[in-house]
């Protein structure tokens, strides 16, 4: 039995096959419509969530199983004191792989070690979004055929931006990908990751508070939204929130292939105006974060 709780759990060799399963979902989904026949996926989202979750449950449906969770802490036993690891060992009795969403970083992993149906780690905290990197590979590789030699422009609040940690990690492995980071002296990439990734691996990066300066170079353009709900105190995200507000007048020195993404949601980081422009692929990113799940639910489910 397989977990996804950080995104090096799977081998770049693994990556490429998800990836190719996830294509060939898109060209041949009546091939994948009851392979899943009488599975069930839990969802349990200690954090809010959209994409993600209904992502999720998206793609078990199309697989044809049945999902079940919530969608809250609230209206989980955890409001009453139950422990991560006692909920997880309940809900292997009920499901055949669970996916969760935890404002602890390594709550997944922790629920791992008690569970005994595999653990998708749906974001913990400030730390990693393993499922997210996977829709955002997909996304490049479906956008630019490759996903070795680019430049790839981080932008936002790399601090508690937990997408862009996993998305560094992942990207580290492939050849001739350079990392500008753009942010805002206080949400700068944590050195952990820095020193760690970047550093020990000699990988070229550049840091950066100027978007514009950087921006003919960038063959992507990954914005972030500022993690209002990890900062200590509301001014300091009211300042930092509109540090980057990308509009298609800054987009006028892009090269006309850049790919800009976005996790999702959006609060200003983007301006709607930029949305009709052919090289915005957010919500085309968003569509396959469903493909990649069903890809990977299969896989934990030797299917
Ligand atoms: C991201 C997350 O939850 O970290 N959202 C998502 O899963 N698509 C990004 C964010 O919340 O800003």
């Amino acid at each position: 039995m397989r977990n996804l709780i950080d995104i090096l759990d799977l081998d770049v060799r693994e990556i490429d096959a998800l990836i190719a399963r996830a294509n060939d979902i898109i060209e041949r989904p009546d091939a994948y419509r009851e392979i899943c026949r009488y599975k069930k996926l839990a969802t349990l989202f200690f954090e809010p969530s959209t994409r993600t979750r209904l992502s999720f449950e998206a793609a078990m449906l199309e697989l044809g199983g049945q999902v079940l969770g919530f969608s809250e802490a609230a209206s989980s036993s955890s409001a009453k004191g139950e422990s991560v690891s006692d909920t997880v060992r309940v809900v292997s009795c009920y499901a055949d792989v669970i996916a969760m969403r935890h404002p602890k970083e390594g709550a997944p992993l922790v629920a791992s070690m008690a569970a005994s149906v595999p653990i998708i780690n749906a974001g913990d905290g400030g730390h990693n979004h393993p499922t997210q990197t996977l829709t955002d590979l997909l996304t490049i590789s479906r956008e630019k055929g490759r996903l070795d030699h680019l430049t790839v422009g981080l932008c936002g609040d790399l601090k508690f931006g937990r997408t862009v940690h996993s998305l560094i990690s992942a990207l580290s492995r492939y050849e001739g990908v350079r990392f500008v980071l753009i942010s805002p002296e206080e949400l700068r990439l944590p050195d952990y990751i820095k020193q760690d990734i970047l550093e020990e691996k000699g990988l070229e990066y550049l840091e950066t508070e100027s978007l514009e300066e950087v921006m003919p170079e960038l063959d992507i353009l990954y914005m972030t939204r500022v993690q209002r709900e990890r900062f200590f105190n509301e001014e300091d995200y009211l300042r930092l929130r509109d540090s980057y507000i990308l509009t298609p007048d800054k987009l006028s020195t892009a090269k006309s292939d850049l790919s800009v993404m976005h996790p999702l949601p959006r609060v200003n980081e983007i301006s709607t105006a930029v949305d009709a422009d052919p090289r915005a692929c957010y919500f085309r990113q968003a569509l396959n974060g469903k493909y990649i799940r069903m890809a990977l639910i299969l896989a934990l489910l030797g299917l």
